[in-house]
């Protein structure tokens, strides 16, 4: 069994500290991709308040393709250069998005969401996959947000 039980009045950096930690732990003695990213995002589920959808889109061959998740059912296929996620894949860097309304081309599957934090899993240089996170609260993410999520990154880009 695995019992983590995050504190919801801690600062965003100790959460964020204790969610990677957790990660590497969950992950340590698998090397299946998709066991690892689907307890990877249900662990991102139980430890980041206020979400609508949580998970992965792996790139293959040059297209993002969904992958484990949390949340209603999405779309599976995103090119490079597309909506939030297939931004963040294309340039590399983390997408913060208060407001997706007011974000060109961003691609709805949940109309529920209202802002949406993207960041760019990377192994050896090369984007492997993207982290999305999405909300139905107005401007969720800040940037101790992205920081966090970054980390995580990091810390499963081994892993997945
Ligand atoms: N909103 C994303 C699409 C993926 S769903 O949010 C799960 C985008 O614009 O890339």
């Amino acid at each position: 069994m695995y019992a983590f039980t995050p504190d919801p009045n801690q600062t965003k950096p100790v959460l964020y500290r204790e969610l990677a930690d957790a990660a590497q732990a969950i992950c340590a003695d698998e090397s299946d991709a998709v066991a690892n990213m689907a307890n990877l995002s249900a662990l991102i589920w139980q430890f980041v308040p206020q979400l609508n959808w949580a998970g992965f889109y792996r790139m293959i061959d040059g297209v993002l393709v969904l992958g484990p998740f949390q949340g209603k059912a999405a779309c599976i296929r995103i090119a490079l250069g597309q909506g939030v996620c297939g931004t963040a894949a294309q340039t590399g860097s983390t997408q913060l998005v208060r407001d997706v309304h007011a974000f060109p081309g961003h691609i709805a599957c949940d109309a529920a969401s209202q802002s949406e934090l993207v960041v760019p899993v990377l192994r050896h240089g090369q984007v492997i996959a993207v982290i999305d996170l999405d909300s139905p609260q107005l401007a969720r993410f800040d940037e101790e947000d992205a920081a966090g999520v970054e980390q995580l990154a990091q810390a499963i880009s081994a892993f997945i």
